[in-house]
């Protein structure tokens, strides 16, 4: 039996380069002041269905369950966040900076850098529509990646605004209906032949093309490079008009992170959506709000080719799972003894391992090694006394078994401060 298609199983190592990347995104989004919520993994397929666009909702793993309702498992969560804020907007000082990590569904193709399942880190503000906000979020989203070991050689921000192209269709006359599927047909044209794009854009096809070819200018754009110049951060950014975004409820500026040699799928995406809220609440709350989501899939792939993101992960992991002690028990008469002992050291927080039967000594010590342990206990002939190997510095000592807690808190406490 395989795993369904587009989904994962994680063995242990997967699981620490997940909780690796987990413990980052929650690190930096601390540091910007976020705090932590979540929402349901199930909604109704209505949500979805009003506020997020086409083609999401082509990809939406839906079903009807066992009360008749139209389900669907979450593909994204600002939908979810639109419909918590407009009911509880009241218990909140604004702004909010919310942060959530979380696994999302969608049922798309399985490519590189597309699952069918993934998890993401979102990050919104809701409740300010000043420009610093905007700036302050892809701040955010930089030094998130900045946190991995990228720099500016690595990944890139491309920043945008959709009213260049809503100001467009606006002065063409173009029916709002027809909105949501012209931006995505010009959200995709760079990943399409240019005969295709045309042909769907119609006659909008030449002035779509005149400012892609100019590239788009703005003083707003401009004022969000000032203000990431003024962090340090400008290098990280470039204004690209031709980023768009998927998604049908973007008012704003937005933006998506990509990797540098252009080799992979999106990192991360976001942007304004000052609407979103009044639209969930039939206009009972009006808020503006803007965001991003970043996903672990391609973040994994960007870690993985960059030697110095995949170093310090692995650096990461591998001190993250060393054990503290390895009990090494020579006669199985000490067992009892060691085990008694174990029960203290673990009661005192201490990553404590042994072998379960009976094993050759020389191939505990290995294990200890393999264990990445500090510190090797012995249970032997000695006893009363332990033997005392520390398995950095090979030196050995005799310690009475009274007390020995205290010594090796004693060691972990030299340690620590050496
Ligand atoms: P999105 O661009 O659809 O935005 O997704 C954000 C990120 O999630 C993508 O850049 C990508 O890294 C990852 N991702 C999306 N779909 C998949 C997939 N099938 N497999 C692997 N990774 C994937 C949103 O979801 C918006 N709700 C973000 C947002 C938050 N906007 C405002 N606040």
């Amino acid at each position: 039996m395989q795993p369904l298609p587009g989904f994962r199983d994680f063995l242990p190592n997967d699981c620490a380069a997940r909780n690796y990347i987990f413990a980052r995104w929650r690190d930096v989004a601390r540091r910007y002041g976020f705090v932590e919520w979540d929402g349901p993994l199930l909604e109704p397929t209505d949500l979805y269905r009003k506020k997020s666009g086409a083609e999401i909702v082509d990809q939406l793993f839906n079903f009807i369950d066992k009360g008749e309702r139209e389900v669907a498992l979450r593909p994204e969560l600002t939908p979810t966040l639109a419909r918590v804020i407009a009911a509880h907007e009241r218990e909140f000082k604004k702004p909010l900076k919310w942060f959530s990590i979380g696994q999302f569904f969608r049922y798309e193709k399985q490519q590189r850098g597309r699952l069918r399942e993934h998890f993401q880190l979102n990050c919104d503000i809701v409740g300010e529509a000043a420009l610093a906000t905007d700036i302050e979020l892809i701040a955010l989203g930089i030094d998130i990646l900045r946190a991995f070991g990228f720099t500016e050689k690595d990944f890139v921000v491309r920043i945008s605004d959709r009213e260049f192209w809503t100001e467009l269709l606006r002065s063409k006359n173009v029916s709002t209906d027809r909105w949501d599927e012209l931006l995505q047909v010009i959200d995709k044209s760079e990943r399409e032949p240019r005969a295709k794009t045309i042909e769907k854009l119609g006659n909008l096809a030449d002035p779509v093309f005149a400012i892609l070819g100019e590239g788009g200018k703005s003083e707003k754009l401009e004022q969000i490079v000032d203000g990431l110049h003024t962090r340090g951060l400008s290098d990280y950014v470039d204004v690209d008009v031709r980023i768009v975004r998927g998604l049908a409820y973007y008012t704003g500026v937005v933006f998506e992170v990509f990797d540098r040699a252009g080799k992979l799928r999106a990192i991360a995406g976001g942007g304004r959506y000052d609407n979103l809220i009044e639209q969930l609440s039939d206009g009972a709350i009006s808020m503006p709000a803007l965001g991003f989501a970043m996903g672990d899939v391609v973040l994994g792939e960007l870690i993985n080719e960059t030697p110095r993101a995949r170093d310090a992960m692995k650096e990461a992991i591998a001190a993250e799972h060393k054990i503290d002690v390895y009990i090494v028990i020579a006669k199985e008469q000490r067992r009892a003894d060691a085990l008694a002992q174990i029960q203290q050291l673990r009661d005192r927080g201490y990553r404590v391992n042994y072998p379960l039967t009976a094993e050759k000594v020389g191939k505990q010590f290995q294990t200890a090694e393999d264990l990445g342990a500090s510190l090797a206990l012995l249970y032997g002939d000695e006893w009363p006394q332990v033997k005392v190997k520390n398995l950095t510095t090979r030196e050995e000592s005799l310690i009475a078994h009274q007390g020995l807690p205290d010594n090796v808190a004693k060691f972990f406490n030299v340690t620590a401060s050496a």
